[in-house]
């Protein structure tokens, strides 16, 4: 009796897997990297048609990946390429809007099936393996001072709807999108991620790079309070 409960229960994983591995398979492959490497010259970089997804267990929370792929909404207000995206306004450039495509949706079931298939995808354990997220609070003052007057990345990225640059993800959902050690090993060397990535290596100190992930987490509960 016992045996045959764990054959069954072993049957009913290894069914489970193969059908999100179909799902990502059949639905997901063609716009997302999933098997790495990422891309190494920019004319692949260019090419992407959505972010890579084969580091997801290294970058996302997994909560967030259930909730995201039922319901998704705009992460890079431009698109993957902001150039594709942009047309003259009487202020300078505007999005586009009318040219950005709305993503793909899943049904629950599949939305957590898919979503426990991607978080086994760790390829970069290594990286996440240096980061230590010392606890610690910022007020949103103090934060917007180390992240836009200090080094300059609400260049591109918006730190609320409408607000920054669009070059790059909004970051006022980051914290809730995204694993601390992550988003910490992202800044301290974007290219370690994503060789070809337009985001500078700005070699931001640790201290910096502290208060910038609870600078996260400080706009990511405002943005779930407003919600
Ligand atoms: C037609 C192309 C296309 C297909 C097909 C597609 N995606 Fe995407 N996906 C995108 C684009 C483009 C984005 C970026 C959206 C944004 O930034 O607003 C994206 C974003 C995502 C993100 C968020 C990634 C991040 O880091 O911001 C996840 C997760 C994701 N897709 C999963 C999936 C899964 C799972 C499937 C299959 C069920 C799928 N996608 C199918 C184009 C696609
Ligand atoms: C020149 C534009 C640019 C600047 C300046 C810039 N970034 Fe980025 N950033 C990007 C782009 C583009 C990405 C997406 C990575 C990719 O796939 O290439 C990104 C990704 C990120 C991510 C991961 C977000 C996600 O959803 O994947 C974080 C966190 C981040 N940037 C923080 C920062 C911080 C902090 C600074 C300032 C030190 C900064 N960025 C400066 C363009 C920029």
């Amino acid at each position: 009796m016992m045996q045959r409960i764990i054959f069954s229960s072993l049957l009913f994983v290894s069914t489970t897997a193969f059908a999100a591995d179909g799902i990502l398979q059949k639905d997901c492959a063609a716009c997302h990297n999933l098997t790495g490497p990422a891309a190494q010259t920019l004319k692949e970089a260019w090419a992407k048609k959505g972010p890579g997804l084969f580091y997801a267990g290294n970058k996302y929370r997994q909560e967030w990946l259930v909730s995201w792929l039922q319901k998704p909404q705009r992460i890079r207000p431009a698109g993957m390429y902001y150039g594709d995206h942009i047309k003259p306004g009487p202020k300078g450039d505007e999005i586009d809007t009318s040219t950005l495509k709305d993503h793909v949706v899943l049904t629950k079931a599949d939305a957590a099936t898919v979503a426990a298939e991607l978080m086994k995808l760790k390829p970069h354990d290594d990286l996440i393996a240096k980061e230590k997220i010392e606890p610690g609070a910022i007020s949103k003052d103090e934060g917007e001072k180390v992240f836009d007057k200090f080094w300059g990345c609400m260049a591109c990225h918006l730190i609320e709807p409408g607000y920054g640059g669009f070059s790059g993800p909004e970051l006022y959902t980051a914290a809730q999108r995204l694993q601390p050690e992550f988003m910490a090993s992202f800044i301290r060397n974007p290219q370690a991620w994503e060789p070809k990535t337009w985001m500078p290596n700005k070699e931001v100190s640790n201290g910096n790079l502290q208060k910038m992930v609870h600078y996260f987490e400080v706009l990511s509960k405002e943005t779930a309070n407003a919600q």
